[in-house]
C-alpha cells in the first residue's frame, strides 16, 4: 500500500499524556504516518492536562472533545457519541489509544463499531479486581484492539487465557518509560524542592487517588493515619489529585494534613500541595527517599528510578515491578503500612533491577511495527 497511514492518537486523562508525547514525536517524524491528536477533554484543569502538553512538548490536539467529568457512564456516553462523527469526518486508517481511563474504552469501542482498526498501547495488564473501574476498561479494550502493544510479559498470558491470538500481541517495552528517561535530566533543574522549602531535607513522596482508597472514609482515615505515624520520622510530601481534595474536604479530615506555607520545625507531618507538572513531579519522586502510591503508573516509575515503592493497594496489574522492581504491595492495613515505611527507613528499602526493554525504544518499535503492518503487508488502511 503507498500512500499515507491516518493514525488518529486519543488521551484523555493525566497518565495518558506520558504515554502519548513519544508516539507523537516519533510519528511526527515518520513521512508515511499522519498523526491526529484527540484530546477528550476527561482531564481539564490546567494541572491535570495543558501543563502536561507544555513540558512534554505535545502539539495541541487536532480535536478535543471537552467532555469533562461526570459518572462513568456519562463520561463514556458523551466521549462516544462526540467521537463518532470525529471517524466519520477523519475515516483514519487506525484508532490508538493507551492505558485503562474511560477515554480509552469509549474511542476503542466507537472505532471498533465503524470497523476502524484499533491499536491498544499497555495491552494485557490484569488486578483481576473486577471492583477497579480501569480492569473493565483493560479487559473491553483488548477485547476488540486489533494490535495489542504489551509492557511485559505477564501480558502474554493474560492475553492467551482470554482468547487473543498470539498475532495479535506485540512485546515493545513501556512508552511511559521513553518519557521519564527522556526526561530525568531536563527535570533535574526543577527548583521544586527548595520552592517547597524542602532543601537538604529527606522527604518521602505520596499519591493517593483510587476510589477505593478515596472514596470511603474508613479507609481514607486509616491510610492517613499510618502516614502520620511514618510522617514523624520522616515528611511526606503529598500533591493531591482533585477528587482526593474533594472527599478530603467532605470527610472533615483536613485535620491530617499540613499546607504551605510549611513549618518544617515541627515534628513532620504529610505535606499538601496542589497537582505538579511533570517536570517538578519527576524531580521528587526521583530524590525521595521512598515513595507510597496507589498509582499504576508510579509503580513502574519508580522500579526506573531505583526508589523503594509501597502500593497501598492489595493488588497490581502490574507484577513485573514487584517480582524484578522496586515494589511491594501493602493495602490499607495501619500497621502493614507503618511497618513497610518504617523497614525503608531503616535502610532495608526493596532494591530492584529494570524491566526487559524499559529502554527508552517502546515508542520507536510501536510505529515500526504499524509503518510495517500499513507500507508492508498491505494490513492497515
Ligand atoms: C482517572 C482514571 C484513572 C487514572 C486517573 C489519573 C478512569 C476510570 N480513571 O481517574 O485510571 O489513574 O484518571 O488521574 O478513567 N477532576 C477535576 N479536574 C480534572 C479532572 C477531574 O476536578 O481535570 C475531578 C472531578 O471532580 C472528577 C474527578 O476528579 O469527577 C474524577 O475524575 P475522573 O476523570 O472521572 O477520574 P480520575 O479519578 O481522575
Amino acid at each position: 500500500m503507498s500512500g499515507i497511514c491516518k493514525v488518529m492518537n486519543i488521551v484523555g486523562a493525566r497518565p495518558n499524556f506520558m504515554k502519548i508525547a513519544p508516539l507523537m514525536q516519533v510519528m511526527q517524524a515518520e513521512p508515511s504516518i499522519c498523526p491526529i491528536l484527540v484530546h477528550t477533554g476527561q482531564h481539564y484543569d490546567h494541572e491535570m492536562s495543558e501543563l502536561f502538553f507544555t513540558h512534554l512538548g505535545i502539539p495541541a490536539p487536532d480535536i478535543d472533545l471537552e467532555v469533562g467529568s461526570g459518572s462513568h457512564a456519562q463520561q463514556t456516553a458523551q466521549i462516544m457519541q462526540r467521537f463518532e462523527p470525529v471517524l466519520l469526518k477523519h475515516k483514519p486508517d487506525l484508532v490508538l489509544v493507551v492505558g485503562d481511563v474511560n477515554s480509552t474504552i469509549a474511542c476503542a469501542l466507537t472505532a471498533s463499531k465503524l470497523h476502524i482498526k484499533v491499536a491498544h498501547v499497555e495491552a494485557g495488564l490484569r488486578s483481576f479486581d473486577r471492583r477497579m473501574p480501569e480492569e473493565i476498561n483493560r479487559l473491553l479494550t483488548d477485547a476488540i484492539s486489533d494490535y495489542l502493544f504489551i509492557t511485559e510479559e505477564s501480558a502474554i498470558d493474560n492475553l492467551s487465557r482470554e482468547g487473543i491470538p498470539a498475532r495479535k500481541i506485540h512485546f515493545v517495552g513501556n512508552v511511559m518509560i521513553d518519557t521519564l528517561l527522556k526526561n530525568t535530566k531536563k527535570a533535574e533543574s526543577s527548583d521544586i524542592i527548595g520552592r517547597l522549602g524542602f532543601m537538604n531535607q529527606d522527604y518521602a513522596l505520596l499519591t493517593l487517588h483510587r476510589p477505593a482508597n478515596v472514596d470511603n472514609r474508613e479507609t481514607l482515615e486509616r491510610i492517613f493515619s499510618a502516614l502520620r505515624r511514618i510522617g514523624v520520622r520522616i515528611p511526606i510530601i503529598f500533591p493531591v489529585h482533585p477528587r482526593t481534595k474533594k472527599q478530603i474536604e467532605s470527610f472533615g479530615l483536613t485535620c491530617y494534613l499540613s499546607r504551605p506555607p510549611y513549618d518544617l520545625t515541627g515534628s513532620g507531618g504529610i505535606y499538601t500541595t496542589p497537582p505538579l507538572g511533570y517536570l517538578d513531579f519527576l524531580k521528587l519522586m526521583s530524590n525521595a527517599e521512598f515513595v507510597l502510591t496507589d498509582s499504576g503508573g508510579m509503580q513502574e516509575e519508580a522500579t526506573v528510578l531505583g526508589a523503594p515503592c509501597i502500593t497501598l493497594r492489595e493488588n497490581t496489574e502490574r507484577p513485573v515491578t514487584v517480582s524484578s522492581g522496586t515494589n511491594i504491595l501493602v493495602g490499607t492495613d495501619e500497621e502493614l503500612i507503618v511497618a513497610e515505611g518504617l523497614k525503608v527507613l531503616d535502610g532495608k528499602g526493596k532494591q530492584g533491577s529494570i524491566p526487559k526493554l524499559w529502554d527508552g525504544l517502546a515508542a520507536q518499535r510501536i510505529v515500526d511495527i504499524i509503518v510495517s503492518l500499513y507500507v508492508k503487508t498491505n494490513e492497515l488502511g
